[in-house]
């Protein structure tokens, strides 16, 4: 069942939540070699509710799985790239989530080819990223990085946290009204 953006804010403050909706900090706060090698301007994080969204023992390097984050209906790409990249998370520090929502037009993106880590081809207009180097544009019209998920790992358990650059679609991230239930069974 969904949780309200609205019942969220009133939860956290009931309980005196250390994450909360509506947190922005700056980018190196958490990824500090982090460089949109695009040039994006605004770079801020957005912090959401912790919510499970995957297991370090059953995601095997060049599996991609999908999951919503942080709003129902809004779709992400959880891989295992199989080297250790700046941001990256696990015990080989390999994992890494993104949207794959194509950041030209918004097309879903499911297509990952593993040996290159790239996302696509986009089914609209053929855009490809490149998930080791933070999302950057490899090939097409899309000009943007993907919008990439934080994330930690608390025991077998993998966790999104929050969301840096815009999710397409939205002029704010915090704009959703459905966040993901936090999941512990994933
Ligand atoms: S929407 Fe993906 S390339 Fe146009």
């Amino acid at each position: 069942m969904p949780l309200s953006r609205r019942d969220f804010l009133l939860a956290g403050t009931a309980a005196g939540a250390t994450i909360g909706v509506g947190v922005l900090v700056p980018l190196g706060f958490v990824l500090a070699d982090d460089d949109d090698a695009n040039g994006a301007t605004g770079a801020s994080l957005a912090t959401f509710p912790r919510a499970r969204v995957g297991s370090v023992s059953s995601l095997g390097v060049g599996d991609a799985q999908f999951f919503d984050y942080p709003y129902e209906g809004t779709p992400n790409v959880l891989v295992k790239l199989g080297e250790r990249v700046p941001g990256g998370v696990g015990p080989d520090n390999d994992i890494v989530a993104y949207s794959n929502l194509c950041t030209h037009m918004g097309c879903p993106i499911t297509t990952y080819e593993a040996d290159s880590h790239t996302l696509g081809p986009c089914p609209c207009h053929f855009s490809s990223f490149d998930l080791s180097r933070d999302g950057i544009v490899g090939f097409g019209q899309a000009t943007q990085n993907l919008a990439r998920i934080l994330l930690e790992v608390d025991g077998d358990g993998i966790y999104a946290l929050g969301v840096y650059r815009l999710i397409y679609g939205h002029a704010d991230n915090l704009a959703g009204e459905d966040l993901v239930v936090v999941s512990e069974g994933v």
